[in-house]
């Protein structure tokens, strides 16, 4: 693999495109075209109480060396259960208490908690600011920060009140993965593996052959699996940003993993549940006769070989059935699955049989 010193991709949106920066060091060095957006402006920099400590004052010097007017800042305690109405309440209360105007930019520094809640933020401050993701999960590098989906979730969902909202920037420094906890790297890995399975049979070659690097922590091969990633995304996005027909390929063990986060309490993360699906949803293809045992098999592999979950025992296949439902990606009541056909090509499957898609969870159970 070509190692390189920094990578600049672009997400294709007309008026709206963006870049997508890649590199060591770019935290604390983000080059020409952040002074660009930072410069002569009043910047909010939004960060978690895991993420704070660890990064927030570097990205401050860095925004103030970029040139930016002032740089406040806005920490709100970690976890998913504070992506909520009461901290963005907090969040833009905040903003406007400093008197942050309509020209001001929002800059997320974090994960995908910090990225959604941001986005939606800047998507609804003043009508409207601009604003620059800093991901600092490999989760969020590689899936939540690319894309303008942003959001809050709701007593009765995730996700369930947000926008699309593209960001003006997308920085992305891989050595910020040396504190990620090695559970969260997992996760990403998950989002990683997902993008061989539905449209890139060489990256899953190179998952196959570097799995190990890959837990290690290899830092110059995470430069370029991440921008792998980054690209994948982007083309995505670019021929659907409003997930109108294809970006839901992006969604491959999702409807599977979100109904088992719910039924399981979370006990699963994201990234785990995210695998659990992959395996339901290959299982169910290799069922239903679309796609070859012996790919599931390879599938399994990668997974294994990666640290992450094939099975989980202890949740009931009615509830996971019942709870795949409530996916907001579901429409009229009928189940819409990601399914493989072989490794790099997923088909978007709206008839599959309840009988089989119970059998699939169930093998996994
Ligand atoms: N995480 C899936 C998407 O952005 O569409």
């Amino acid at each position: 693999m070509r190692i390189s010193v920094m990578q600049q991709l672009k997400v294709d949106l007309s008026e709206r495109s963006y870049d997508i920066l890649i590199g060591a060091g770019l935290l604390d060095e983000p080059g020409s075209a952040a002074a660009e957006i930072f410069a002569g402006r009043s910047i909010l920099l939004i960060a978690d109480t895991n993420t704070a400590p660890l990064y927030l004052e570097r990205a401050r010097t860095a925004i103030n060396k970029a040139g930016a007017a002032r740089c406040e800042s806005f920490v709100f305690p970690a976890g998913e259960e504070n992506k909520n109405f009461a901290t963005l309440e907090e969040l833009l209360r905040h903003a406007a208490s400093l008197e942050l105007d309509r020209k001001s930019c929002f800059v997320a520094l974090g994960g995908g908690v910090c990225g959604d809640m941001t986005g939606f933020a800047a998507s609804c401050y003043m009508r409207g600011v601009d604003f620059v993701q800093i991901p600092t999960s490999l989760l969020a590098m590689v899936d939540s920060s690319v894309g303008g989906k942003t959001g809050i979730d709701l007593p009765e969902g995730k996700n369930l009140v947000g926008a699309f909202w593209q960001p003006q920037l997308v920085i992305i420094d891989p050595t910020l993965l040396k504190t990620l906890p090695a559970r969260e790297l997992r996760c990403g890995l998950a989002e990683v593996a997902k993008y061989a399975v539905i449209m890139d049979s060489e990256l899953f070659d190179i998952l196959d052959e570097y799995a190990e690097r890959l837990l290690a922590l290899d830092l110059e091969l995470y430069e370029e699996i991440v921008a792998r990633c980054c690209q994948l995304k982007a083309d995505v996005v670019a021929q659907d940003e409003r997930e109108g027909g294809i970006r839901a390929i992006l969604n491959y063990g999702h409807t599977f993993g979100h109904a088992l986060e719910i039924v399981t309490d979370f006990t699963l993360n994201h990234g785990e549940a995210v695998a659990v699906g992959m395996n339901m949803a290959g299982t169910l293809a290799v069922d239903m006769g679309v796609f070859n045992k012996k790919d599931l098999l390879r599938q399994i592999q990668l997974l294994n070989d990666l640290e992450l979950p094939q099975t989980f025992f202890g949740a009931q296949t009615e509830d996971v059935f019942k709870a795949m439902f409530k996916d907001k990606k579901q429409s009229g009541g009928k189940l819409v699955l990601i399914l493989p056909e072989k490794l790099g090509k997923v088909r978007i499957e709206r008839n599959a049989d309840e009988k089989m898609v119970r059998q699939a969870i169930g093998s996994c159970l």
